[in-house]
């Protein structure tokens, strides 16, 4: 039995209700067995960055348009941004593992699904995100743009080194995804790469560019195990990848760095989804990604594995029970709303 405290981020857009429904699976959790998650809610910003607890559970930002477009000069992407710079949060962490139920719901063959238990490392603090400079700019003949891609070679170095770590407790299998056939920061990464790789001689190790990659993923993602790869790399990939799950709404992920609790590592949790602004606040949004989080976060900030499990396997019993979101529509399957799906899986916990 023990006591956490948590940050609560819900966000915009659907980021509330799906987050709603991962609070109340923490909450029972804690009632199952006799912890307590000390939770505080704040908005986005300074409040989360100075957070001094374990975890932060975090739901979605952005999707506004008075926020969008070439003049906005406020992001709301900005704040997650400032969250994954400050707390120094560089190594992602997006699990693909298909629920045996949902193969049919993928728009994969579903003989080209089975076995696929992957995870992408993207790397979350450098890269094209962040370098500078990065402006649209007045010049005698019209606009131009820039954005900088610019990785050193610390950063690329410690973000392979925890993919290798984490492939130790896995299938010992590590695809570096970079694009050296054309990007100065790739050939670096692989250099770096092929270092790192060395320190590692019990892992089966290669490359391939990021295009091959997309193509691979879809083709034959049993074959993987962990991916590492750059910021956008890992962006554009893992909403690919998601589509093995069925669907963006069933994918977490953790964002990790150095900074430890008394239990585990500090990290940030969030879907992988974004707000979805087309849907929100109409109970359709599916919770599931956002649930998962919470088992992560149960898992590496927390060290509660048994209670991750739990969470696992009640969002399977559900599944398995028949019960689909929106995003997961199938003949034969009883469609729910987002309070009705976590409410289901409260009670299978
Ligand atoms: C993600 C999202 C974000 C990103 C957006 C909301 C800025 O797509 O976490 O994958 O690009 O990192
Ligand atoms: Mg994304």
């Amino acid at each position: 039995m023990g006591t956490y405290t948590i940050t609560v981020l819900p966000g915009d857009g659907i980021g509330p209700e799906v987050t709603e429904q991962a609070v109340r699976v923490l909450q029972r959790v804690a009632s199952r067995y006799g912890h307590t998650f000390n939770t505080t809610q704040a908005l986005v910003g300074v409040s989360a960055i100075e957070a001094e607890g374990d975890a932060i559970l975090f739901g979605a930002v952005g999707g506004s348009p008075r926020y969008e477009g070439p003049d906005a000069k406020i992001q709301p992407e900005r704040a997650l941004f400032r969250l994954r710079k400050d707390l120094e949060l560089f190594a992602n962490l997006r699990p693909v593992r298909p629920l045996k139920a949902l193969l049919n719901a993928s728009t994969i063959k579903p003989e080209v699904l089975q076995g696929t238990d992957l995870v992408v490392v993207r790397e979350l603090t450098g890269g094209i995100y962040f370098g500078k400079p990065s402006e649209i700019r007045e010049t005698a003949h019209g606009y131009d743009a820039i954005d900088t891609l610019i990785y050193t070679e610390a950063e690329i170095e410690r973000i392979l080194r925890t993919a290798f770590e984490l492939s130790l407790g896995r299938r010992k299998k590590v695809t570096s995804v970079d694009k050296a056939n054309v990007l100065s920061s790739s050939r670096l990464w692989r250099r770096t790469a092929d270092r790192v790789a060395a320190d590692f001689p019990d892992v089966a190790f290669d490359h391939l560019l990021v295009d091959a990659c997309a193509m691979h993923l879809i083709r034959r993602p049993a074959s993987f195990d962990v991916i590492v790869t750059e910021n956008m790399f890992g962006d554009i990939l893992t909403d690919e990848a998601s589509m093995l799950a069925g669907s963006m709404g069933m994918l977490p992920s953790a964002s990790l760095g150095t900074r430890r609790t008394n239990h585990g590592v500090f990290g940030l949790y969030e879907p992988i989804h974004g707000s979805a602004p087309d849907i929100a606040g109409q109970d359709k949004a599916n919770p599931i990604a956002a649930i998962l989080t919470v088992a992560m976060m149960l898992r590496l900030s927390l060290g509660l594995k048994r209670e991750a499990d739990a969470v696992e396997r009640a969002v399977e019993v559900v599944i398995d029970a028949g019960y689909r979101t929106e995003d997961l529509r199938e003949a034969g399957k009883e469609v729910v709303g987002t309070r009705e799906m976590g409410r289901l899986i409260v009670e299978a916990i």
